[in-house]
């Protein structure tokens, strides 16, 4: 079959390339998916210029992407609720990572059946940035009807998701962006949209609930001077807490160190009697089933910037690496 591989670490242009690799063997657990879509993630092209390096080296080469929606074509032998022929989708596990291919395997415990009314197109723009937002809203921030939460980066492929999946829930949301998205975060359901080009945000929000933070740095630290007093910050992209690095099976020294570079989070965190959270996704058949039934009753509108084909999937990853996507950036294979 055909996949693109990553051959080594560097950029997008020169360490990505096509190849014929033998077909993937399935074990009992898991199911092989016939591609017919995928999409790119910021993690796909972080891992290839090495941003995880200290903590996972890579045996090159190496598939990328990690969300499918295909048919399934071979079942595990323990699959009991895909069978061949059924429409799925997935964030697939990291070990097995490889969607940007003809074929893909995922564990079936990471599978949902794609609802009927979503083409394959959608489905595959759902799983990383959708199950982020589930995470990070739903699993561990615990939002609330009525509650006030600000989300960085509304326009992103986590932030389109994360409004419309908060206003679901009821609550009211911010959301900061540049210009030229303000309209579409208005039209996605945000009752505040922050234009950062025009407004200094911390001058347009106090005494929220939760902080969604996906930018990271000093968006982490500021995040509790917007919060009120007991309030719940969430990041996808700030310091490893201790919850995280114990959950990662990380070493005493480790924490330690991890735990002294999160100093000014955890102090400012203690000052407003507050929890932080770093979190990573993981791949959940099941709450995937969820998302996609919000997007089947349109309680979630999927917001697909650019389509690429599968033989243009290294221009999909260079547009996405340039950090202004509006939604998701997908792969029709
Ligand atoms: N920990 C995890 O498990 C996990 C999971 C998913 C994602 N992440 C991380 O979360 C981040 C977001 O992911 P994504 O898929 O949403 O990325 P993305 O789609 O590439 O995000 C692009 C968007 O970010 C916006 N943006 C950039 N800088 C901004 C700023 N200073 N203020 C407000 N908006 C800004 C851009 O809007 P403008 O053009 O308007 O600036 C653009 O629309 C990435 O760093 C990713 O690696 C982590």
């Amino acid at each position: 079959m055909q996949a693109l591989m990553m051959t080594n670490y560097g950029d997008i242009k020169t360490s990505l390339a096509f190849q014929t690799v033998p077909m993937p063997v399935i074990s009992p657990t898991q199911v092989l998916i016939k591609a017919h879509a995928s999409s790119v993630n910021p993690i796909d092209y972080k891992i290839l210029r090495g941003d995880f390096k200290a903590f996972k080296k890579i045996q090159f080469p190496l598939g990328i992407g990690r969300d499918v929606s295909g048919t399934v074509v071979t079942v595990g032998s323990a699959v009991t609720d895909f069978k061949v022929g059924d429409a799925v989708f997935s964030r697939i596990d990291d070990e097995l990572v490889g969607t940007i291919s003809d074929y893909a395997v995922s564990e079936a415990q990471h599978t949902a059946h794609k609802p009927q009314s979503l083409s394959h197109e959608v489905a595959a723009s759902i799983p990383l940035a959708g199950l982020t937002a589930l995470q990070a809203l739903v699993t561990t921030a615990n939002l609330q009807a009525g509650e006030k939460v600000l989300i960085h980066a509304g326009s992103g492929g986590v932030g389109t998701i994360a409004i419309q999946l908060a206003k679901s829930l009821g609550a009211f949301v911010a959301t900061t962006t540049s210009t030229t998205n303000v309209d579409l975060l208005t039209s996605l359901g945000a009752d505040q949209v922050i234009d950062y080009k025009q407004q200094d945000y911390l001058q347009q929000v106090n005494d929220f609930d939760v902080v969604f933070d996906t930018l990271g740095g000093q968006y982490t630290l500021d995040a509790f001077k917007v919060i009120k007093q007991g309030g719940r910050v969430v990041s996808v992209s700030g310091e490893v807490d201790d919850t995280l690095a114990r959950e990662l099976g990380l070493n005493f020294i480790i924490r330690k160190l991890l735990s002294f570079k999160a100093r000014k989070i955890t102090q400012a965190a203690a000052q407003k009697k507050a929890t932080y959270r770093m979190i990573l996704m993981n791949p959940n058949g099941a709450q995937l089933a969820d998302l996609g039934a919000l997007y089947e009753q349109t309680k979630i509108w999927p917001t697909i910037d650019r389509s690429y084909t599968f033989a243009n999937s290294i221009e999909a990853l260079a547009y996405l690496a340039q950090g202004r996507a509006k939604g998701k950036v997908v792969i029709t294979h």
